[in-house]
């Protein structure tokens, strides 16, 4: 039930003709429980404050006339606002014919996989990370290959270099922070592995999905120096807009040229670009929260750690921890009420930094089952 993908056993009816490389896979999805405490999709905890919801009602409701008609099919505004933000939040200098922005990062990951890979072609990402890498690499008949990290999650550079000389990966994924781990990748090491890849003739593509949560500078300012750079982003963390589906990309132009040769056209929705752009006008009280979610990281860590259970260092917003027997405390916190992901790291759990209600409920939960646990032994 907690797994997130993988061999299935499902059985296709023999009329469907359904690829045969996709038979025995499984859709991607966290098991979606309607419990009160709901800590494993690393959603932004806060809802939207009513002057926010004020000024994304007043935007549809003043447009809606115009639904007849399709959308900015360049989206222009919105990538111009979305180069603003990321020029006023790092020391990035970014115009709009520089980002990419589509439903969602899952989108704009899809959109890379059909410009620059497909069959014959290989794909590289450090594994675990963000499955949705190498689940897209394989739907788009892409070659994956596993990238070494070390004990610690840290990736394995020295390694990865080799690698990337000798497969000639066409993609390579670096998330940072990483998910599901939480940890960070030096910038000198991003340097090392962009050069590797350009040597090849490839794009690094850098999943920043949570760069607001960490205090390490972003990989946008490395953009300058890199062409075959390109760096994701969403509003999905930080922007509390998972719902609204907005996920953009910075990069040369010349990568967004191409992406525009395999994206659907009008794409994204009117809606969806007025409600970004609103979101954008609000972005110093959405990142103020993000600075509460920060001290809510370092609280739970705490309380973890005096429980005597390693947290591996996060710089995102959502916390690894170890533990014994996780497949059972996993389904005890779903009976207490509190819904956390099993990722399928042995002896790990990941919980996503929630409410301060949220998370002293996940914390009280989690004591009195390692307690219960504790006494059984
Ligand atoms: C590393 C990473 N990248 C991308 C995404 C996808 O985000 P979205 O499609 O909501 O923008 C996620 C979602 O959890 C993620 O963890």
């Amino acid at each position: 039930m907690s797994s997130e993908s993988g061999a299935n056993t499902h059985v296709w009816p023999d009329w469907l003709p359904l690829r045969k490389d996709l038979k025995g896979q499984s859709p991607y999805g966290a098991p979606q429980l309607p419990l009160e405490v709901k800590l494993n999709t690393n959603e932004n905890p806060f809802s939207l404050s009513p002057d926010l919801v004020a000024k994304l009602a007043a935007a549809i409701a003043s447009s809606a006339e115009n639904f007849n008609r399709y959308p900015d099919r360049d989206a222009i505004e919105l990538r111009t606002e979305l180069a603003n933000y990321l020029n006023s939040t790092t020391g990035a200098k970014l115009e709009a014919d520089q980002i990419w922005a589509a439903n969602g990062s899952n989108e704009i990951i899809q959109t890379l996989f059909l410009a620059f890979a497909g069959a014959g072609v290989n794909s590289l990402g450090f594994t675990p990370s963000y499955s949705m890498h190498e689940n897209i690499s394989r739907s788009t008949g892409t070659n994956w290959i596993v990238g070494a990290r070390l004990g610690d999650f840290n990736i394995d550079v020295p390694s990865a270099l080799t690698q990337i000389s000798k497969e000639k990966p066409k993609l390579v994924f670096i998330t940072t922070p990483n998910n599901p781990t939480g940890t960070s990748t030096e910038i000198s090491d991003i340097r090392k592995i962009v050069e590797a890849t350009a040597q090849v003739g490839g794009l690094a593509i850098i999943d920043e999905a949570y760069a607001e949560f960490s205090d390490q500078p972003s990989t946008i300012e490395l953009l300058r120096d890199y062409l075959n750079l390109v760096v994701i982003r969403t509003m999905s963390k930080a922007f509390s807009f998972a719902g609204v589906r907005v996920g953009y990309l910075a990069a040369a132009k010349e990568v967004i040229e191409a992406l525009q040769l395999v994206r659907l056209p009008y794409h994204l929705s009117t809606p969806t670009q007025l409600l970004a752009k609103v979101a954008l006008e609000f972005q110093g009280e959405l990142l103020a929260e993000v600075e509460q979610l920060k001290i809510e990281r370092n609280k739970v860590v705490g309380e973890l750690q005096a429980l005597g259970l390693n947290v591996v260092p996060s710089s995102a917003n959502f916390l690894l921890f170890s533990v014994e027997n996780e497949k059972k405390v996993w389904q005890e916190l779903v009976d207490l009420g509190v819904l956390v992901r099993d990722v399928g790291i042995v002896g790990h759990l990941r919980v996503t930094i929630g409410t301060p209600k949220e998370n002293d409920r996940f914390l009280v939960a989690l004591r009195e089952i390692l307690r219960t646990l504790k006494g059984e032994k």
